[in-house]
């Protein structure tokens, strides 16, 4: 098993065998993350690298693999794939399985990083035919870049401009068809046009205390923990439905086992654990109880605006609404409606308070759905 696995272990694996070198360097990085507790290698070590391997989200694996399928056969780059959701549910991956599946290769950018139209040309012109580009947060791209973009998305051209003001001329430059993949944590963010030039759009749900179960297991066997069913279990359903958490809770609860414990991680282990790391048995973490508390306690339930709860929690708006509030909102805690934030009476009860008699009853179907 990886965690006790020494290099002579790995060299038994028979090294001609491309598939079992490429697992054999991957175990070995593994390995060698996990030691030194660097916890993005150990994340980057543990993605999925193929639709087959992927947990969850069935409908998405399904639809993408047909897209994948179809353009494989009709020997083309496939249509431009959105991926939507709440941070750690698997959207770098799929963007990387999508690059893996179609044997292409991968480049990588962010929202943030394209500041000026003429950061994307540059990119955009060194791609090969078939290429992957993923552009993660893509809703933070600069807004010459978005209308760049839209061009190349659709005609595979840009118009790259040269020199300023009257002077300047724009020389269109044909781009190879290629693949875009998007990365949002926001999909409502992005301006209508470039939305509507993906062909295929993901949204990203959480997943369901079954298949965390699945990804702890698989995790555990891969960074070599050993853990009982029920460990499992209650590691996977305090997880807020995310699979980054529920990697980075095995490993902080494999810690609790090993230091305070005989390394083996029971229901008893884990429960200790993460009342420790305080996890709620929910999976509430500091920052949604913070919310959930500011909301009921210090705004009798609402209805706050976000902003003001976010300065009451001292976090980014941003880092409420898209961190804590989707998972608060599926867990059926909290509200959005038109007039603000508002508690549910499931909320109040979490929080060990008695329900106001004014805590909305969920009556009112068009008080929800709105920004
Ligand atoms: N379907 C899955 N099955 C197993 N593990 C998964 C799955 N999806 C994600 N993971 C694990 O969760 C971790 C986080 O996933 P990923 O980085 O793809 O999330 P993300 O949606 O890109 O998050 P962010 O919005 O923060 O960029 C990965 O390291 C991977 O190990
Ligand atoms: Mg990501």
């Amino acid at each position: 098993m990886p965690g006790d696995m020494h290099d002579d272990d790995l060299d038994q694996l028979d090294p001609l065998d491309p598939l079992v070198r490429g697992e054999r360097d991957h175990l070995r990085s593994l390995v060698a993350a996990d030691a030194d507790g660097d916890e993005r290698a150990v994340e980057a070590a543990l993605r999925p690298r193929s639709l087959e391997e992927v947990v969850g989200q069935h409908r998405v694996r399904d639809q993408l693999g047909l897209v994948l399928e179809a353009a494989r056969l009709r020997g083309r780059a496939p249509d431009h794939v959105l991926l939507s959701g709440p941070p750690g549910l698997g959207k770098t991956t799929l963007a990387m399985i999508i690059a893996h599946e179609m044997g292409a290769p991968l480049r990588l950018t962010s929202g943030p990083a394209i500041t000026h139209a003429g950061d994307l040309a540059a990119i955009l012109s060194g791609m090969n035919e078939g290429d992957v580009l993923f552009i993660d947060e893509i809703h933070r791209m600069s807004r010459p870049a978005e209308e760049m973009l839209y061009m190349a998305m659709e005609d595979f051209r840009v118009d790259v401009v040269i020199g300023k003001g009257p002077g300047a001329t724009a020389i269109p430059l044909d781009i190879p068809p290629f693949t875009l993949v998007g990365a949002t944590t926001r999909a409502g963010l992005l301006p209508g046009p470039l939305r509507d030039r993906f062909g295929f759009t993901a949204q990203l749900e959480f997943y369901d205390p079954a298949d965390l179960d699945l990804i702890v297991h698989r995790s555990a066997r891969l960074l070599d923990v050993a853990l009982t069913a029920d460990g499992a279990a209650e590691i996977a359903s305090r997880s807020r439905g995310t699979p980054r958490i529920a990697n980075r809770l095995l490993r902080r609860v494999r810690d609790y086992a090993q230091v305070r414990a005989d390394g083996l991680v029971t229901h008893d282990v884990a429960e200790r654990a993460l009342d420790l790391y305080e996890v709620d048995p929910l999976g509430l973490d500091r920052l949604d109880r913070g919310v959930l508390d500011a909301l009921c306690r210090r705004f009798g339930g609402g209805p706050v605006g976000i902003s003001t709860l976010a300065v009451a929690v001292g976090e980014e708006r941003e880092t409420v609404e898209e961190v804590a509030e989707p998972f608060l909102v599926r867990l059926g805690f909290l509200a959005r409606t038109p007039r603000g934030r508002v508690a549910t009476p499931a909320a109040w009860t979490h929080l060990g308070l008695a329900v106001p008699p004014t805590a909305t009853q969920g009556g009112d179907p068009a008080l929800f759905d709105a920004e």
